[in-house]
């Protein structure tokens, strides 16, 4: 029986259709909003608006839940591997053995990136940040592959093309950046494995590989993989809206991942720590600046606009911080700060008022410093795990039916109608 809910004014009632998801969230469809009443809504930030409905990723920020098409992330990244995580969101379930097996292969065959694209990058002004060269890499793709995906099979093999390339992108901006001999991908290594020889093979130390580093790298990813409608997603789906190619939106969202309120907090996060180290402020000082209106300073890897408990992936990345640092025994100072500030901040009046918890980002940039990842390709990182999610909500957008041109309205404040005054008369 469907749901509606009234809307009274002046006089006038409107009936509004209600929607209910499957687990149960409830929407008013405004749809048609403006064309029955002659009302927009106004929600500055988009916390109350849903843009789509969406059957890829499950979230329940009041109790913690994250599911990848039904399964929770607990057990993708208790079990799966990235590779399957990926199969997983983009085709809708997960993959049979000969599936993966294909995908891999495929994977491997265009991971390689053209030869032309080296010169792109030693021309690139040097210092630049990573996302700013990924950002602008990706878009460079069409360039280099100008076949438009337009048929299910090409579809497949530009999807599987930029989950490859992607991660030879990023070791190749690594190697140049640091004027190293690129490093080339090989058919023998998994994906996990192959992207951390890109980034630290060389020819006078060769990298050996450490499954526990390969682990960890595997469960930051899994858990990056994707996050139902947040920033940079949003900003996917607007841009593909307009039916531009999937390599300019993807690049798109790189640049909104890049903020540090969003996928660049995961650097921010150890630049505040290293920067408590280095002036020695007590742990009470950053917490009392943190909760200070008046100061700009937030403390960065806590809060979220939806979670309002314990994000499941920060208890989840907490855990492998743990366990890999002791595996490869690492005793980072900048851990024993963060730990000692959650608990702090969990104690503390104004984190709780505010459910103010750890996120994805608070540990997760000690576990990249364990791998020997540099600060500021942290964000780098978040995207490679993100663009699995990041395509399955590209390719949901683009197939569903009720999907138009994203257009907001807004609400006009500014003077009213005034005339030209020429130089003359100001
Ligand atoms: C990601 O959306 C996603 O799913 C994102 C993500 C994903 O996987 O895609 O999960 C990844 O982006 C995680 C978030 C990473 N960002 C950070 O860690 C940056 C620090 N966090 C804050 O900037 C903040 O918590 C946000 C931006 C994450 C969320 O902020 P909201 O929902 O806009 O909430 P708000 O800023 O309105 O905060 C409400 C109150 C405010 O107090 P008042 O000014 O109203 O008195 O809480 C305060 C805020 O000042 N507050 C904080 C705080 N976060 C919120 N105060 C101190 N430190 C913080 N971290």
């Amino acid at each position: 029986m469907p749901e509606y809910v009234e809307l009274n004014y002046k006089g006038k009632q409107y009936k509004l259709p209600v929607i209910i998801g499957t687990e149960g969230e409830k929407a008013i469809d405004i749809s048609n909003l403006r064309q029955d009443t002659g009302f927009i809504t106004l929600d500055v930030g988009y916390g109350n608006t849903g843009s789509c409905r969406s059957t890829i990723t499950f979230m329940d920020g009041e109790n913690g839940i994250l599911r990848y098409r039904g399964i929770p992330v607990e057990q993708l990244a208790e079990h799966a591997t990235f590779k399957e995580t990926a199969y997983l969101l983009i085709h809708g379930r997960l993959p049979t053995w000969k599936e993966h097996r294909q995908f891999s292969v495929l994977l491997n065959d265009h991971s390689l990136v053209h030869e032309d694209m080296r010169s792109f990058y030693q021309h690139y002004p040097r210092g630049s940040h990573p996302m700013g060269i990924l950002s602008a890499m990706l878009n460079a793709l069409k360039s280099f592959y100008p076949e438009l995906e337009v048929l299910e099979e090409e579809m497949d093999i530009t999807v599987t093309r930029l989950l490859a390339k992607v991660r030879t992108m990023a070791a190749m901006s690594y190697k140049i950046s640091r004027g190293h001999r690129v490093v080339y991908p090989r058919p023998d290594l998994a994906y996990c494995e192959n992207f951390l020889n890109m980034m630290f093979d060389s020819p006078v130390r060769p990298y050996k590989i450490h499954p526990d580093v390969v682990k960890a790298l595997r469960v930051f990813w899994i858990l990056h993989a994707d996050h139902e409608q947040n920033c940079s997603t949003s900003a996917i789906r607007i841009v593909g809206s307009g039916r531009v190619n999937l390599y300019a939106a993807i690049s798109a969202g790189i640049a909104a991942l890049w903020g540090p309120l969003h996928g660049g907090a995961n650097q921010a996060v150890v630049e505040m720590l290293a920067d408590i180290q280095t002036d020695g402020s007590s742990i009470q000082r950053v917490i009392e600046r943190a909760k200070d209106r008046k100061d700009p300073y937030r403390l960065m890897g806590f809060g979220h606009r939806v979670y309002k408990t314990y994000d499941p992936r920060a208890k989840i990345m907490k855990k492998t911080c743990d366990t890999l640092l002791s595996k490869l025994a690492i005793q980072d100072p900048l851990l024993e700060i963060a730990k000692d500030l959650e608990e702090a901040a969990l104690k503390d009046d104004y984190f709780i008022e505010y459910n103010l918890y750890p996120n994805v980002d608070f540990y997760s940039g000690i576990v990249l410093r364990a791998i020997g990842i540099p600060t500021n390709m942290f964000p780098v990182m978040f995207a490679i795990g993100r663009l699995p999610g990041w395509i399955a909500q590209w390719l949901e957008s683009m197939n569903d039916p009720h999907w138009k041109l994203c257009r907001p309205r807004q609400i006009y404040t500014g003077p009213e109608k005034t005339d030209y005054v020429p130089f003359e008369q100001r």
